[in-house]
């Protein structure tokens, strides 16, 4: 990073793991950073010595660790917003948006902050403030957050102190997200003014230059407030979409004795569709991409166009986990009180993140069959759902099992040799295996030992 750079003081709104990555990536490029966080806990943890970074994220721990010792004066947390705001140029919000009960975002964080912060310019009289949507919002949050400010400046008699709202929406995945800040594909800005845009491409001057090999070097795509907002619902609903696109494919597999993984590679081969996000299974979870498809259908019902598609792309996602039931039910007929073992917890590989995980579904609609749960996952050692029973290997959990589902594509899983899956095979009650992300060799698993089922893989394979 080119330090020489003019820095400018930002406080980041909210220390979870937009909110982690984008302050400690802004701090390495060279800014003056203030995390602000409102959990006393967490907030504890990450002034310690050395800090501690609440996250699974790889190389975070260690980024935070080495700002915090060796640049304490660009990178620091607190949990007040007024003192930050009193201190910086631009704040990034970056709290939760959870949905809602009918699918809706929810944005009370969003405007809380909003409000904290209107309230902290009427305090300190700063002007030419900029306020940075960082969180992922529908279309037209940005105006709703200006009309909030707006009132709790007019509230205080201070309407003219000038402020700008600008979109700024985040596509890290967790597991790289490092490497997608620091490396973006593309950074998507949505201003008002061009003195909004000029503070933006100030922000990220440094990471651009860092890139700039001629090779790499990430888009700056600068525009209005609400199609940034709508770039990231629609982007993340779009990946969302191919993966319900070739589940519901791999369900016409099977009823056409086709195999899902040939189809999927020859559509992928064709450059106009790319191979990314057409592996079929149990399909997609997360923080993010269940929640924001909901958001994005519900905010169309609200514009006056009601996007159906969206719907089915949920309604396809869903219909992958009772797939599993019903795959299992076939194989060992009754479930109540068959032992069934889930590999794989985490909503994918690489992460402890267990928010909207496809296995949180599996383990509801098994135990509303009445199975009984053992689980592993390489990386979530707290009990996660009632009534589930955690062991320390796959082998652990395979012990006495009726079936393994395979939920998550950990590599661990992958490279499990002929020996190891041999005598897991041998330990369970019946060597029933269901492959939730066609992650293993069908003529393998069978080979082995295994009564092996994929998703829309061809039987005789
Ligand atoms: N996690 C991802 O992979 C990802 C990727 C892209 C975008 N996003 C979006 O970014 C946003 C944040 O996601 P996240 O995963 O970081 O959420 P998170 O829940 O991990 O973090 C939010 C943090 O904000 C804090 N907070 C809430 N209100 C606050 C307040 N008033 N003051 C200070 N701190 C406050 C919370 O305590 C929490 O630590 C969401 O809108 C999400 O959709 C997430």
């Amino acid at each position: 990073m080119d330090l020489t750079e003019p820095s400018t003081r930002i406080s980041v709104i909210g220390a979870g793991h937009v909110g982690l990555v984008t302050g400690a990536c802004l701090a390495q490029a060279g800014h003056i950073v203030t995390m602000v966080e409102n959990d006393s806990a967490r907030l504890a943890g990450l002034r310690q010595s050395p800090p501690n970074v609440p996250i699974y994220e790889p190389g975070l721990q260690q980024l935070v660790e080495h700002l915090c010792l060796e640049a304490p004066e660009r990178f620091r947390f607190t949990d007040s917003i007024r003192e930050v705001v009193a201190d910086s140029e631009a704040a990034f919000i970056c709290v939760g948006t959870p949905q809602g009960e009918t699918g809706e975002a929810n944005l009370f964080y969003v405007e809380r902050v909003a409000t904290e912060i209107a309230e902290a310019l009427v305090a300190s009289g700063r002007e030419h403030f900029v306020v940075i949507e960082k969180s992922t919002v529908p279309v037209r949050t940005g105006e709703a957050v200006r009309r909030t400010m707006e009132r709790v400046l007019r509230r205080h008699g201070k309407d003219e102190l000038p402020f700008e709202v600008v979109s700024n929406p985040e596509f890290l995945a967790e597991g790289t997200a490092l490497r997608d800040f620091m490396s973006p594909d593309r950074i998507v800005v949505g201003v008002e003014s061009t003195s909004g845009a000029e503070m933006m491409r100030r922000i990220y001057e440094p990471i651009i230059k860092s890139n700039a090999d001629g090779k790499s070097e990430p888009e700056i795509l600068i525009t209005d407030v609400q199609s940034a907002e709508l770039i990231k619902h629609a982007s993340n609903s779009f990946l969302a979409l191919r993966i319900s696109f070739i589940n519901a494919v791999a369900n016409i597999c099977e009823r056409a004795g086709a195999d899902i993984r040939e189809v999927a590679r020859g559509m992928g081969l064709d450059p106009r569709i790319g191979p990314h996000f057409l592996k079929a299974g149990v399909g997609f979870g997360g923080y993010c991409f269940p929640k924001d498809v909901a958001a994005f259908y519900h905010i169309s019902k609200e514009l006056g166009y009601p996007f159906e598609l969206l719907k089915n792309v949920l309604e396809i996602n869903e219909g992958q986990r009772i797939l599993v039931i019903d795959k299992l039910r076939s194989a060992l007929w009754n479930l109540k009180g068959k032992t069934i073992a889930i590999w794989g917890l985490a909503f994918k590989p690489n992460t402890e993140d267990m928010r909207g995980a496809p296995a949180l579904d599996i383990i509801h609609l098994l135990q509303q069959e009445g199975a009984l749960i053992v689980a592993y996952d390489p990386a979530v050692t707290n009990v996660i759902a009632e009534a589930v029973e955690l062991k320390d290997s796959a082998l652990a959990a395979a012990e006495g099992a009726d079936a393994i589902v395979l939920v998550t594509e950990w590599k661990e899983f992958a490279e499990l040799s002929d020996e190891s899956l041999k005598s897991i095979a041998t330990a369970m009650a019946y060597p029933v295996f269901i492959d939730g992300r066609n992650l293993l060799e069908p003529e393998r698993m069978r080979n082995l030992g295994f009564e092996y089922h994929g998703i829309g893989v061809r039987r005789n394979t």
